[in-house]
């Protein structure tokens, strides 16, 4: 185990070793999962080397003799994990006291079926403290958020009624939004689990003992294999797809090239994994964002290492999201979390190269921010008297949404992590395609039929929706789709095109 400087990073400051753990023969068990408490440490956060059970615990002992039978395929992944060989059974995990909220008999036991990060936590202390400090164990959170109305009301209704949701929920948050960000779960009578809410693995689900989270959204039970996390196919169960295309960018990215052709030389299933030292073909995501250098351990803090936020219709810095979130990473300043990623690439890039990227990936994001994303977001906003108060419930409304939500982070992701085609094509083309034949036109008709309204405060508003298009438009960036283009620039232009016909025309 190597004892590394950190270079700094919220709980990353922890004194480190590779595993934390807590646990030997007498730890207490089962978990004391009474309180509710959520962001606070789980336990003390300064851990022993991880050592196992001596043996099997006669508990566990029972469940095995009963369950390699009724659930062979269980039982062998199982068998073929450290758990295993580290004597940590079925009782030490899924044990429950009778008063836990989920505490069901089972045979001569209590049991829950549930094993959340706080009872992760009694052998695995600072792994779950990073995680529980991260945005993923938050990623729940947004069950409550306006944007739900998406898979509650416009995509779905509330007829999948179920024991214990009587009133009613969306098929289509349950099986979606919830399958990636968590589910609330719902014990019922007898501690079984209600069939909305479970089987789910989302990364910020809600457990029944107030925690939040879900270690197996990333550690398939129950090998709980490392080498299948640093896989990208794992981060690619959530991070896919038209408004977050992290694994499809990485696949089209060098880097995944380089992952894909050399997976076997990946050393994937080493317990030490130091990039440079233990591999050096490719990184992969768990490499990027969470796996050992040589100057940083490991973090279950995915957010150390990122220096922008680019969900949100304008990119923002971590520390500013983590603040709105309440995580302790509201104290770590982006330029050190750009450092800790530096560091990653520091294993297999001269620094040049580094500061290079950094700076097209900044240009990126200053161009989409003040290009499209705050022009669009004050056009928006100028739209909103006009616009019918239901959310989605106006054209207007998804082509904005597309634009910033699916488009605008495409663009951004893909230049973050090396992938030029969408950043391009599915990102800054689509970005103005949609805003000049779109965006623009619904704008300038929502303007033109409110002009003449009988309502004043509507023809005020159309009044200054209109002043704002134009002012839009005739800024710099946009001026030359109103014919506009500044003469030396249109000059330079026609000329290079000149140039260029002359080069390649037959
Ligand atoms: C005598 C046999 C037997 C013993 C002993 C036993 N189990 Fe089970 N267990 C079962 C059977 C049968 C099922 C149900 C399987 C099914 O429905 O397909 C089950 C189901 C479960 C479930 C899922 C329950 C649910 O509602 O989804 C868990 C978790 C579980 N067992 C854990 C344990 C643990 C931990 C122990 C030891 C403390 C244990 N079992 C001991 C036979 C046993
Ligand atoms: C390292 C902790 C750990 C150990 C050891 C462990 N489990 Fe689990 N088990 C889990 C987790 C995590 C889940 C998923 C539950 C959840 O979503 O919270 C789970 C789920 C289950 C389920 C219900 C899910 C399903 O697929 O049907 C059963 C049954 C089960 N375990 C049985 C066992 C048995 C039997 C053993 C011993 C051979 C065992 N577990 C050992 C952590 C553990
Ligand atoms: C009773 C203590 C205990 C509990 C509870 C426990 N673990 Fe472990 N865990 C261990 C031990 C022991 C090892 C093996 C360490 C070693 O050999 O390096 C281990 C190893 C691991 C590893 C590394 C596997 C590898 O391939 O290197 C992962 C991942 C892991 N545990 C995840 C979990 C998760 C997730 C939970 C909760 C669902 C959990 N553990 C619950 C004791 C525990
Ligand atoms: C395929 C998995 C998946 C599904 C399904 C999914 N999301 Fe997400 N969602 C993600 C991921 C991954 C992110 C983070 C993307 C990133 O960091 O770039 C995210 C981000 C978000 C955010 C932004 C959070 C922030 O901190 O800025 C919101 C809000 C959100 N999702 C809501 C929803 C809602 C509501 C639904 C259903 C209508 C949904 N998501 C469906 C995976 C999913
Ligand atoms: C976002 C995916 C993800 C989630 C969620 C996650 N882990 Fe991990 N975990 C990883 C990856 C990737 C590694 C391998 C890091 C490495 O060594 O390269 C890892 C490694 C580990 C290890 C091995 C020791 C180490 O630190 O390298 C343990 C133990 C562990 N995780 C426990 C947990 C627990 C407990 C939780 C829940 C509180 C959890 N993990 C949640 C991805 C995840
Ligand atoms: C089960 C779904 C799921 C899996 C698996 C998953 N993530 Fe995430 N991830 C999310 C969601 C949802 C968010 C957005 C959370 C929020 O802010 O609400 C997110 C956010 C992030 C962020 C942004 C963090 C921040 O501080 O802004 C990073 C980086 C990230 N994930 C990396 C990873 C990596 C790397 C893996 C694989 C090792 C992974 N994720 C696996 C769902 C997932
Ligand atoms: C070569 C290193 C590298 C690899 C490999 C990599 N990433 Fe990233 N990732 C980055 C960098 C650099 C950023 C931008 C950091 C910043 O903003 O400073 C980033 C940003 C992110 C974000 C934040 C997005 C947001 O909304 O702000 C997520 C989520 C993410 N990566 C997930 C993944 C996933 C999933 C994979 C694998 C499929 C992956 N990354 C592979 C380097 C990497
Ligand atoms: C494990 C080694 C490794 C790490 C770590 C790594 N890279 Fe790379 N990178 C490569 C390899 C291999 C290539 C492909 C070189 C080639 O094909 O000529 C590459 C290519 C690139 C490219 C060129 C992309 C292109 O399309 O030409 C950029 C830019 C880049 N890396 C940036 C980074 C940044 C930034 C980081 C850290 C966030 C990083 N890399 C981390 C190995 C790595």
């Amino acid at each position: 185990m190597r004892f590394n400087p950190v270079i700094i990073g919220g709980l990353g400051l922890v004194p480190l070793v590779g595993i934390a753990f807590g646990a030997s023969g007498d730890a207490p068990l089962p978990s004391a999962s009474t309180s509710t408490a959520t962001t606070k440490p789980l336990v003390t956060p300064v851990a022993p080397q991880a050592i196992g059970l001596k043996e099997i615990s006669k508990e566990s002992r029972e469940c095995i003799d009963c369950h390699r039978k009724e659930s062979p395929g269980l039982y062998a992944q199982w068998g073929e994990s450290k758990h295993y060989r580290g004597n940590v059974g079925c009782y030490e995990c899924h044990a429950a006291r009778r008063d836990d909220p989920d505490a069901m008999r089972h045979y001569d036991f209590t049991i829950s079926v549930i094993v959340s990060p706080k009872d992760c936590a009694r052998c695995h202390t600072r792994e779950t403290e990073e995680f529980i400090g991260s945005h993923h164990a938050k990623a729940g959170r947004i069950l409550g958020s306006l944007d739900n109305v998406l898979a509650e009301v416009v995509e779905g209704n509330s007829a999948f009624v179920t024991p214990g949701h009587p009133e009613g929920v969306s098929a289509a948050a349950a099986s979606g939004c919830w399958q990636c960000h968590g589910s609330q779960i719902k014990v019922l009578p007898g501690g079984g689990l209600d069939p909305s809410t479970w089987p789910n693995t989302g990364i910020g689900r809600l457990n029944p003992d107030g925690s939040e989270g879900s270690c197996a959204a990333c550690h398939s039970r129950h090998s709980f294999s490392v080498a299948q996390a640093r896989q990208p196919e794992t981060c690619g169960k959530c991070h896919l797809g038209p408004d977050h295309p992290q694994k499809e960018i990485y696949e089209e990215s060098k880097h995944g090239i380089a992952y894909a052709a050399n997976i076997d030389k990946m050393n994937l299933g080493s317990s030490k994994w130091i990039v440079g030292e233990d591999y050096h073909a490719a990184p992969t995501c768990a490499t990027c964002h969470m796996s050992e250098t040589r100057n940083q351990p490991v973090t279950h803090d995915i957010g150390m290492r990122i220096s922008w936020n680019n969900r949100p219709v304008t990119s923002i810095r971590p520390e500013v999201s983590d603040g709105k979130m309440g995580l302790p990473g509201k104290d770590v300043p982006w330029q050190v979390r750009r450092q800790n990623m530096k560091d990653v690439c520091s294993a297999c890039h001269s620094k040049p190269w580094i500061e290079n990227f950094y700076t097209q990936y900044d240009a990126l994001i200053d161009l989409y921010n003040n290009k499209f994303a705050k022009p669009g977001a004050a056009l928006y906003a100028a739209a909103k008297p006009l616009l019918k108060p239901v959310k989605f419930g106006n054209k207007l409304d998804f082509i904005w949404f597309e634009l910033w939500h699916h488009e605008g982070r495409r663009a951004r992701h893909a230049a973050s992590m090396m992938g030029p085609d969408y950043t391009h094509w599915h990102g800054t083309y689509e970005i103005a395609q949609h805003f000049y034949t779109d965006y623009i036109p619904e704008l300038e008709e929502l303007a033109e039929k409110n002009l003449n309204s009988e309502d004043p405060d509507r023809v005020k508003a159309a009044e200054a929706l209109k002043a704002k298009i134009e002012e839009v438009l005739n800024s710099d960036d946009h001026k030359w789709f109103i014919g506009k283009m500044d003469p030396e620039e249109a000059a330079r232009r026609a000329k290079a095109a000149a140039d260029f016909k002359k080069r390649y025309a037959k």
